[in-house]
């Protein structure tokens, strides 16, 4: 049975009675296979479940997608259901964030955020430390799981875990793509069936480096840029950034390594950005 929870009282109560592990799944909602895949290897692992679904304003910068991010609650909980999951943690901002007190943002080190995502987004990572440490804080699980799609945010969460102390282990889980290869993600309700095609190009140009590099015609460097290349055919298609990047802290790779990296890219399709990486 899956049960729906709001306020922090009841999910006190919740915790209380459910059996260990507890393994604990946020997201914001539109669930795709990708969220689907984090609460299949929750049910894997843990005898409890939570699912969370909160559009968290404070990861949007003004100007951001925050009022029009898809939400599609009857749907989800619909998922959930099907999923057997045992509770759906669905706050309210207020709950979160009662306006009386004082906010405290979680600030996670610029080495992580002066990069990538979080050039464009200045907000984004902050606003993602500070409700993933109220909700590990509020849901205390033993495990919470994290797609790779969001690589630089699992730094962030890796980080934030060590940095706070937290008692949960954190679980990574490969990226779920659609059939053409394109990385599922929420946004992409946005895309008619032409724009999917088009942004399938992403992912192609991801390969086509990992592909170079593997057979050694070029170093990760070199390959990025000829995915570039590759990407600015499309003019619909505008390259945000497209970096090789290492395993170990997402520093710059410059040396001529042939794996234990990364390449991560940003693109925007129409007015629709995403994101996607690959390991090599
Ligand atoms: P959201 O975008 O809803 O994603 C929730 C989780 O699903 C994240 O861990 C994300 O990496 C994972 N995910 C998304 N697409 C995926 C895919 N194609 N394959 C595998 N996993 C995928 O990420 C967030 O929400 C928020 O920032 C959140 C962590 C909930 C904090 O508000």
């Amino acid at each position: 049975m899956t049960t729906l929870i709001k306020s922090l009282n009841d999910i006190k109560k919740a915790i209380n009675i459910s059996k260990r592990d507890i393994g604990f799944v946020p997201t914001m909602g539109a669930l795709h296979d990708g969220h689907i895949s984090l609460i299949k290897a929750c049910k894997q692992e843990c005898k409890t479940t939570f699912v969370s679904i909160f559009v968290n304003p404070k990861q949007f910068s003004p100007g951001e997608d925050f009022d029009k991010y898809p939400r599609d609650f009857e749907a989800d909980l619909k998922i959930c259901k099907e999923l057997n999951v045992d509770y759906i943690f669905s706050p309210d901002v207020s709950e979160i964030y009662p306006e009386k007190v004082s906010e405290e943002i979680v600030t996670p080190p610029t080495a992580l955020t002066e990069m990538l995502c979080g050039l464009s987004r200045k907000d984004f990572f902050p606003g993602v430390a500070t409700v993933v440490k109220k909700l590990l804080e509020i849901v205390t699980p033993d495990y919470a799981y994290f797609g790779e799609k969001d690589l630089q945010q699992l730094f962030v969460i890796r980080w934030l875990v060590k940095e706070y102390k937290i008692p949960t282990f954190i679980r990574a889980c490969p990226i779920v793509r659609e059939k053409n290869g394109l990385a599922c993600s929420s946004r992409n309700r946005y895309l008619n069936e032409d724009k999917k095609k088009l942004a399938s190009h992403i992912h192609k140009s991801l390969e086509m480096a990992r592909r170079d590099v593997r057979s050694g015609i070029f170093t990760a460097s070199k390959a990025a840029l000829e995915s570039l290349v590759y990407l600015s055919q499309f003019p619909d298609i505008k390259v945000e950034y497209l970096e090789s990047r290492s395993k170990e802290n997402l520093e710059k790779v410059t040396d001529g390594r042939t794996k234990g990296f990364y390449f991560l890219v940003a693109a925007r399709v129409g007015n629709v950005r995403l994101i996607d990486n690959i390991e090599v």
